[in-house]
């Protein structure tokens, strides 16, 4: 398990955009978008590709493409689908399948209400949206789903992440080809279980439900 926390200005300017309370759901959800497409360029570094051989209008040449089979984008409801977007913008040919996990509030435990995703992933690189690595419950429970289906290679894009989080991914998942990438590892998660400073309920924020 390897976690990324992208250091650059632009992520940095819309993140605490996104953190500031005075921010209304519409720009939230473009601000969310906007994060989501910079954090997935830095998550397709290792896309696979292949070589095609091309004509420009002056010559023949080799470029790249990506490559068979495609890329699955699992967005983690309910907030993961306001990552979606952001993620096929850059990626447009990608399969999507859909994973719906609720946590309980007071046990903080993750499970499944929803499940649409091809059953066989064996070869496949799988690209999973959850915007907060709160505890690492979810993540957890969505990855081990994934990798029992056959992925060999999952990159998790989470807008923040906790450090509790992090540890209990570390922990869960040593040894198995899985990638976080993320805006910012805050400090901690309080007794509720929000990352602190954090954003808030993302879902809420983006869908407007606060
Ligand atoms: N889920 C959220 O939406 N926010 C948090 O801070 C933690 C989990």
């Amino acid at each position: 398990m390897r976690i990324h926390a992208v250091d650059h200005p632009l992520v940095a300017h819309k993140l605490s955009t996104l953190r500031d309370e005075r921010t209304d759901s519409p720009t939230f959800r473009r601000l969310a978008d906007e994060l989501v497409t910079l954090l997935a360029y830095e998550a397709t570094r290792d896309v696979r590709t292949e070589t095609v051989e091309i004509t420009t209008p002056v010559t023949a040449t080799s470029g790249v493409r990506l490559s068979h089979p495609r890329p699955l984008v699992v967005p983690i409801l309910r907030a993961g689908l306001g990552m979606l977007d952001g993620m096929v913008r850059l990626l447009p040919t990608a399969e999507v399948g859909f994973l719906g996990m609720i946590r309980d509030e007071e046990t903080l435990q993750a499970s499944t209400y929803a499940n649409r995703m091809p059953d066989d992933l064996s070869g496949r690189q799988v690209y999973v949206l959850d915007p907060m690595l709160a505890t690492g419950g979810t993540l957890v429970a969505a990855i081990g789903e994934l990798i029992r289906r056959g992925a060999d290679d999952v990159t998790a894009i989470c807008l923040l992440a906790a450090p509790e989080g992090v540890r209990m991914m570390e922990r869960e998942l040593s040894g198995t080809p899985v990638t976080v990438v993320t805006a910012s590892i805050d400090e901690r998660l309080n007794d509720s279980g929000y990352i602190v400073p954090g954003l808030g309920d993302a879902g809420d924020r983006m869908y407007g439900t606060a």
